[in-house]
């Protein structure tokens, strides 16, 4: 297992440690994507989804929970856990598929599916915070944990 622990300072910070890892993957891969509201998950798949050649604007799965991109050199496959909304056929519909999954509030998968699966890379943002718990308003710490 291999972790790694970064600082950023704005959203483009975030975004292109997003755009990193994902310029390094070719093969189907889950990603567990957790963090408090607003912690800047939806920014970081954009960067994932831009560094797979993805060209198409990337937005926050509302609807079905559901949104797929198909015009990179992998298919992405990305959603949100937020609401809960995701059925299990859904689910392994997509989970068959040769993609990358990515998964925002990667916290709910597993109490929804009553299932322990462990993403090939999970990625926790959070707020950091100073002695008086006040949150520094553009700084994230990035968890990244591979393998
Ligand atoms: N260092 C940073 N990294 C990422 N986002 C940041 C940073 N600093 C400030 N922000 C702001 O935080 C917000 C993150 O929004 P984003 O939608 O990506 O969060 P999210 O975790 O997906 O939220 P939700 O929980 O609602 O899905 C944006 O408004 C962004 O501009
Ligand atoms: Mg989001």
């Amino acid at each position: 297992m291999k972790k790694i622990v970064e600082v950023t300072k704005s959203p483009s910070e975030t975004f292109n440690i997003g755009f990193n890892l994902a310029s390094k993957i070719n093969s189907p891969t889950i990603i567990g994507l957790s963090g408090e509201l607003g912690t800047g998950k939806t920014i970081f798949a954009k960067g994932v989804a831009e560094g797979l050649g993805i060209k198409e604007l990337i937005t926050s799965p509302t609807f079905l929970g559901i949104n797929e991109y198909y015009s990179g050199h992998i298919p992405l496959i990305h959603m949100d856990f937020y609401k809960k909304v995701i059925n299990k056929e859904n689910l392994d519909f997509y989970t068959k598929k040769n993609a990358v999954i990515l998964i925002e509030w990667f916290e709910n998968f597993n109490s929804v599916f009553n299932t322990n699966l462990k993403p090939n890379i999970t990625v926790h943002i959070k707020y950091l915070r100073d002695q008086n718990d006040i949150i520094h308003d553009n700084e994230r710490q990035i968890i990244i944990e591979i393998g």
